[in-house]
């Protein structure tokens, strides 16, 4: 039997509330979340967060192979979502000119911006090897699994 992807969404995000209780560090909230992610979906070759510094995106915690480490806003999947402050779903990757390939066997990919204090703090991105692995459930999933991080961390910093 196939879990529905709402129902698999409301499952990560009871274990990530779980895993974020009572800690505030946001590099081991990140690294417990990109694996959660990674371990919790199917079909994904990456995931992981960019954390913004100044005028670039600056790899954070992730699972899956290396990637680059520095991204300028503006540039790539990660880029675009971060200047646009709004989540960019790419169904083929061949298709989205500029796309940084960090790894050549991603396909598709989604990408959603942490929004603080109205500015955007970086992104979460995730790979696939499937072309147009992403729908509008992933977007809604992530967007709240996103949210969750930023008000916990909202919450922790006063
Ligand atoms: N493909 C991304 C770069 C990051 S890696 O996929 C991990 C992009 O175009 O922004």
């Amino acid at each position: 039997m196939t879990v529905s992807k709402p129902d698999l969404y409301r499952d990560l995000a009871d274990q990530l509330r779980a895993l974020l209780a009572g800690e505030p560090d946001r590099i081991a909230n990140a690294a417990n979340m990109a694996a959660l992610i990674y371990h919790g979906l199917p079909d994904l070759n990456w995931a992981g967060f960019y954390f913004r510094q100044d005028q670039e995106l600056v790899l954070g915690p992730f699972q899956g192979k290396p990637a680059c480490v520095r991204i300028p806003l503006g540039d790539g999947v990660c880029g675009t979502a971060a200047s646009r402050g709004v989540t960019v779903l790419v169904p083929d990757v061949h298709n989205f000119p500029g796309h940084i390939a960090c790894d050549p066997t991603s396909r598709s990919e989604l990408v959603v911006p942490m929004i603080e204090h109205g500015e955007v703090s970086g992104v979460l991105d995730l790979d696939s090897p499937l072309v147009g692995r992403f729908d509008e459930a992933d977007r809604a999933g992530c967007e709240r699994l996103v949210a969750l991080f930023v008000d916990h961390h909202r919450q922790h910093s006063g």
